[in-house]
């Protein structure tokens, strides 16, 4: 099983949690390739048995590159077949996510986007959180985001098994 790490990034926030998820899945003997939206043209997805998706959150919703690559996610390819979604993203967010019982995050609307294309999610999304427009990181999420790829590549193996 060899799967796929997608991110957008502007400020490289995304892009560490991006890394920290490709690393850990690589130390769990995941096999995994990792790129930038921007690079995704290189990109053959149908090499791949697996899918994960973050985007940093803008405007409560993802990237306009990552909306513009799901539109290539094709279901044909990728029905039945794993992902997971990440995004960063402030902690007023996701408190005023749940004040208002709505989803304004990046990873939550990949994810729908995800199931509607009739693929199989392995976990709840991650929101990694990040302090203001640009961040950084809050303290202890790259550690949360190794903890998340720990249990996406045990979810992984029983897909497998
Ligand atoms: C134009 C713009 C809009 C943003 N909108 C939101 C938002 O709606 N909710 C939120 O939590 N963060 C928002 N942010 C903060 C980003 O989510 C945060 O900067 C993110 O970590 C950037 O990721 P990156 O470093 O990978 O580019 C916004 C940032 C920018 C620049």
């Amino acid at each position: 099983m060899k799967g796929v790490i997608i991110y957008d990034t502007s400020h490289g926030n995304t892009k560490k949690i991006a890394e920290t998820l490709t690393e850990t899945l690589k130390a769990s003997e995941i096999d995994v390739d990792l790129f930038d939206v921007k690079e995704v043209k290189k990109i053959s997805t149908s090499d791949y048995n697996f899918l994960v998706l973050g985007s940093p959150t803008k405007f409560g919703t993802m990237s306009f590159a990552m909306k513009s690559f799901l539109g290539k996610v094709k279901s044909e390819v990728w029905t039945d077949k794993p992902f997971a979604a990440f995004d960063t993203e402030n902690p007023e967010n996701v408190e005023q996510s749940r004040i208002q019982n709505k989803e304004w995050s990046a990873a939550e609307k990949i994810a729908i986007k995800l199931k509607e294309k009739n693929m199989k999610q392995l976990l709840p999304v991650l929101k990694a959180l990040v302090l203001g427009w640009k961040g950084p990181l809050v303290d202890g999420e790259v550690d949360r985001a190794k903890g998340y790829a720990t249990q996406l590549a045990s979810k992984l193996k029983e897909e497998e098994a």
